[in-house]
């Protein structure tokens, strides 16, 4: 099967190498194809003929978002939509990554595929809007929407709180946001997963949740990390109004719980391991990539 990924070099592009090895990929980012450039979009996929196209670029810094508006939005929405518009032209499977997001964390029990986004950033409303988009283009596509991914590759808080644990006394970790830690591996399972589905099935294609089954605060997921990596430092709750004021930079606005319900996805024989299990098999490559 050949398949074109964007965003290759991402966290997400790199395990979805790793994972799709066996086949034939053509392997994109930046500097080979921008998806904001709707003409290149279209020509790539015109003579590189991929059977799938799995977008894993994206504009993903949150915060700065709140200030790069145009550059978020130019690659969010407008890259989503170019490669929507030539996945369908050329009957392309696309598969597009969104996020917890695009939700404002109002609601108390976890969320449906069918409960109304709020987002509450800039970052969350690009997304959202990519979605929106995607489904008025139609076609082949999957949205999965995803949240809080981590993954042994780039920079992630799993990493950041590897290091963070074994050098520093104590961290200070947000506490009243609740969502689903995601690792890499498991979402591009999940993709590997869905590519068996039957796509004679006019109602499998759409849009889908994605994530590490369970749910815990970034303060319950850094005092794991922290513990299963063997670091010493002491991890301190503290609330999203405190992190803002400590920090210099804009902080985007996010939500208190964006916790996923995966039950459609699970139906088409998705599993969604539990975030403890997966953390553990991320952590224990961690070690040995220190060893
Ligand atoms: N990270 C999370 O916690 C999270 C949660 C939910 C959903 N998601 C979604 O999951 C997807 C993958 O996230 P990730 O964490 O793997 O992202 P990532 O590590 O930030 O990687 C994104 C990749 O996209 C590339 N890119 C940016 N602009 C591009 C453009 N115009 N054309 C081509 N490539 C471009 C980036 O290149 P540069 O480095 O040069 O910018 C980078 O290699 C994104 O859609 C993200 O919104 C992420």
């Amino acid at each position: 099967m050949k398949i074109l990924i964007t965003g290759a070099n991402g966290q997400l592009g790199v395990t979805l190498q790793d994972v799709f090895a066996g086949s034939d990929l053509v392997l994109t980012d930046r500097d080979e194809l921008d998806i904001t450039d709707a003409a290149a979009v279209d020509n790539f996929v015109a003579v590189t003929k991929p059977e799938v196209i799995i977008n894993a670029a994206g504009y993903t810094a949150v915060d700065l978002a709140e200030i790069e508006k145009e550059a978020a939005r130019k690659i969010n929405l407008g890259g989503g939509e170019n490669l929507a518009a030539a996945a369908k032209k050329y009957d392309v499977i696309f598969f597009h990554i969104s996020t917890d997001f695009v939700f404002d964390g109002e609601k108390t029990e976890p969320y449906l595929e069918t409960d109304k986004p709020n987002p509450l950033s800039v970052y969350g409303q690009t997304k959202r809007d990519a979605e929106t988009v995607i489904e008025k283009v139609g076609g082949k596509y999957f949205i999965l929407r995803t949240a809080w991914l981590y993954s042994p590759f780039g920079k992630n808080f799993v990493k950041t709180f590897v290091k963070l644990g074994a050098e520093k006394p104590e961290l200070k970790v947000v506490a009243d946001q609740i969502g689903c830690p995601t690792y890499t591996y498991d979402l591009a399972l999940a993709i590997k997963k869905l590519l068996t589905a039957d796509f004679q099935l006019p109602t499998i294609f759409g849009l889908y949740h994605f994530a590490g089954a369970g749910e815990c605060s970034w303060f319950e997921f850094a005092k794991k990390i922290v513990e299963l990596s063997g670091g010493t430092a002491k991890i301190i709750p503290q609330t999203s109004y405190e992190y803002a004021a400590g920090r210099d930079a804009v902080t985007a606005e996010r939500p208190k719980h964006s916790v996923l319900n995966c039950d459609k996805i699970r139906k088409l024989g998705v599993k969604t391991p539990v975030w403890q299990e997966s953390l553990q098999k991320c952590i224990e490559i961690l070690k040995k990539e220190n060893n």
